[in-house]
This record gives C-alpha cells, structure tokens and sequence, in this order.
C-alpha cells in the first residue's frame, strides 16, 4: 500500500494567511497542517509516501519533512504546477505506483481524530475498486455528498445546493492502481478542474464504491473558522 499527500492547490479561502504560506505550513494545535496527514499515514500503517505540493514554500516542506525519517516513512516529493484539481494533483502520482499497488490518498488539509487504519489494512488485504470514508455533517453543501441507496452509494455529488443525503464525502480515499485509467478519461468541471468526485462517481458506477463511516471528529481545515476549530479541538488533545 503506497501513500500520497495531495498538498497542492491554491488556499484561496484562507487569504491572506495564505498569500505569505502554503496552507498545509499553517500551524494546527502544536504542529503544522501537514503533519496530521504524515501522522495519519504512519498509523495507518503506510511506509512510502508521496507528498504532491505546489510551488509556494517547497523549500518549507523540505525543512520540515526532509526525507521522512523521523515519521519512519519514505517520503518523495512531486510538484503540481497548477491548481488543476484534485485528481490533476493525484495523475501526477502515476509514476510512483506499480500496477496491482493500492493506495491510500489523502487531502492535506483534512483532519481525522481516529486512525483509519483498519479500513486501510481490510482494503490492502482484499480491496476492490475504491473506497471512500464518510461523516454525517450539518453543512454538507461544502463537500461531496453522498447518495446511498440499499448500503450502497449510487453516486456522490459535489458541493450540492440540495444534498442528497448529510453524509460528506472526506478527503481521504483507497484506491486501485486503475485509479489512473480513470483519471485520463476525465474532463475539466465547471470550476475548470479535475475533480476527485468523478474518479469516485466512475468506480460507483461500476459497483466497486465501497465506503465505511467515520466515528470521531472530522475537520476540512480550509477556512479560517474550521482552521480555529481544529486548532482548539488538537491543542485539546494534546495538551
Ligand atoms: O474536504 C473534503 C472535500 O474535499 C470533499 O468533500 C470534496 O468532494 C472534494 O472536492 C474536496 O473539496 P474542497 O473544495 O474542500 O477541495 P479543495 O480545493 O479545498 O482542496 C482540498 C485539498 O486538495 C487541498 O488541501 C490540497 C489538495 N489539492 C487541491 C487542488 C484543487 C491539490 O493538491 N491540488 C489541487 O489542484
């Protein structure tokens, strides 16, 4: 099982923190943001990560991550040009993996409280398709959402203005090495981006979406109001 970091983007909604500071180099609780997604990885079991930045701060990730050894992972870097979304971002990881590998994506800006290790471990022993985690939330117009149907999700839609179900879709995925066939025959949305939500849609279309639910506390630390909660909420727990 092979690790990546989608680190990349632009941060727009945390302006103007992010003018100065790519926004996974912001500080979380006692850390910066990138170093619950490197925590994650180590727990779940992961040894060889790749972590996928943008331009801004590169030099600040090779300050603080080097090459991994004091995670005990393997850590490589690849570099997103531009912000040509999330499934742009994970194209870049093609050369990284090896047909029949699986891997365990995440968002570097997506906090969990609990290790997902287990979902990981079940998923690298006999894992189809792709597999996605879940969290009921109040405001799930802010992410993809769900539809489910008899155990099963039918599709997931993004950023809806009426959602199908409140189950957001988190930025954390287990996929097959097929995942980059599916990538290639991607269009760009509305947004002019890759979208992540289409990679997922195409698995469940084939009946190879599995999901399973998140029980702790989940923040998409991508605003300033939910970059402050998961702040209080870490410094929390770490204290
Ligand atoms: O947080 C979960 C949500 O993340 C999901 O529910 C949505 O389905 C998914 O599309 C995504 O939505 P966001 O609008 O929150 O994505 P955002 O553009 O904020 O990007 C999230 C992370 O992905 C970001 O921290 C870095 C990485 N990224 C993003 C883009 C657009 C890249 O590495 N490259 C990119 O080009």
């Amino acid at each position: 099982m092979k690790g990546i970091i989608l680190a990349g983007g632009t941060g727009t909604r945390l302006r103007p923190l992010t003018s100065i500071v790519n926004k996974h180099l912001l500080p979380v609780g006692k850390y910066p943001m990138i170093h619950y997604a490197m925590m994650q990885m180590v727990e779940a079991g992961i040894e060889q990560v790749l972590l996928i930045i943008g331009k801004q701060s590169a030099g600040l990730y090779a300050d603080y991550i080097g090459s991994g050894q004091s995670w005990g992972l393997q850590v490589r870097f690849g570099i997103q040009e531009e912000a040509g979304g999330i499934a742009q971002a994970l194209g870049l990881a093609e050369a990284f993996v090896h047909p029949g590998d699986k891997l365990m994506v995440l968002l570097g800006d997506n906090l969990f409280q609990d290790t997902l290790r287990e979902a990981v471990q079940a998923f690298a022993i006999s894992g189809q398709g792709a597999h996605v985690f879940l969290k009921q939330v109040e405001d799930p117009c802010r992410y993809g959402v769900a539809e489910l149907a008899a155990g099963r999700i039918t599709r997931i839609v993004e950023k809806p203005e009426q959602p199908p179900s409140g189950y957001a879709v988190t930025g954390a995925y287990l996929y097959d090495s097929t995942v980059f066939d599916i990538i290639r025959t991607l269009q760009p949305s509305e947004r002019g981006e890759l979208e992540i939500t289409d990679v997922n849609n195409a698995y469940a279309s084939q009946g190879l979406l599995a999901y399973s639910v998140v029980e702790g506390w989940w923040i998409d630390a991508g605003t300033h109001r939910s970059l402050l909660e998961a702040g209080i909420r870490l410094l929390g727990e770490e204290s």
